[in-house]
């Protein structure tokens, strides 16, 4: 693999499956392969899953961390320094950088500048490759295949990067059709519909979640990312698809419901079924987050 992790594209189908076992391992059992290692976490967008389990993936492994959760506020940034000043004096304090920035591109930049692995946790409506990770693998342990599966992927498709990274990575696979339900202000990119015409991934769009939840083996939930839209847009967008207790019905039985978290108004699901209901995988998902991270960073960290 590259020594920076920048977009999903970079994955290929063998490190994936390399990955997946190597997270159900240290899952088991945890190594100390990380000793004497410095992870620094970098986020200038708020974080609870990416930020928080990067690190506690690298405290598992045997590493030490280091970071700021606000780094516009906590970082020379506030003083205005530049991006690449600021990774280049990191770098020299670390092992690798996860990062999470507002902007697309910024991941790339920074790797740019950087003689330590960089890790995009995020740039703003670009990618978010290691929840496309997280997700690919907790498809695959909730299914079993990741081939021959039909998603729906759901909510504000036009800004959401965990979307994007997502249909970048089932690219790589076969028989995968994707319905794509999405309020009409916040549809899914064209490049998108580009690149998995060009990798012969079928999709449809549509607009009827109770006539798609019957057919499909994954619905893939998103938040409306009020933060990235105007007001106008939020207030046309909010709240149109949801999954509460009467449409879960709908959903067969040995599918499962994603979702890359947090969860706003499109999951209504009584506490009882999220506990008890095993189609409800994202509270799941958010934990193999964890598992595949500390995969990842044995992978991306050089130890010798
Ligand atoms: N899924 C995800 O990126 O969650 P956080 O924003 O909490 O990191």
């Amino acid at each position: 693999m590259a020594k920076h992790l920048i977009e999903s594209q970079q994955f290929t189908k063998e490190l994936l499956f390399k990955l997946f076992k190597r997270a159900e391992e240290l899952r088991i059992s945890p190594s100390d392969s990380l000793k004497g290692k410095v992870l620094t976490t970098l986020f200038y967008e708020p974080s609870t899953r990416t930020r928080l389990s990067f690190e506690s993936a690298m405290l598992k492994m045997g590493g030490q961390i280091m970071g700021t959760e606000n780094a516009r506020e906590f970082s020379s940034v506030s003083k205005g320094e530049s991006l690449a000043d600021t990774i280049r004096v990191i770098a020299s304090y670390s092992d690798a950088i996860v990062m999470r920035h507002n902007e697309e591109g910024s991941a790339e930049k920074a790797s740019q500048v950087s003689n330590v692995p960089i890790i995009n946790g995020g740039d703003g409506k670009g990618q978010h490759p290691t929840q496309a990770l997280l997700d690919v693998y907790t498809i695959h342990k909730e299914i079993g295949r990741l081939d021959n599966i039909k998603i729906a992927m759901v909510g504000d498709l036009t800004s959401g990067r965990t979307v994007q990274s997502l249909c970048y990575l089932f690219g790589k696979f076969s028989g995968v059709q994707i319905i794509f339900i999405s309020p009409e202000n916040l549809k899914i990119n064209q490049n998108i519909k580009d690149y998995l015409e060009r990798h012969n991934i079928k999709f449809t769009e549509e607009d009827n979640l109770e006539k798609i939840l019957p057919t499909i083996d994954i619905v893939y939930m998103t938040r409306i990312q009020k933060e990235r839209i105007s007001p106008k847009d939020y207030e046309k967008a909010k709240g149109k698809f949801i999954i509460n207790d009467t449409n879960l019905e709908l959903i067969p039985k040995d599918a499962r419901i994603m979702h890359p978290l947090p969860h706003v108004e499109e999951i209504d699901i009584s506490l009882y079924k999220e506990q008890n209901d095993p189609r409800v995988a994202y509270f799941r998902q958010a934990e193999n987050g964890l598992y595949i991270r500390m995969a990842l960073l044995e992978q991306l960290i050089p130890t010798n």
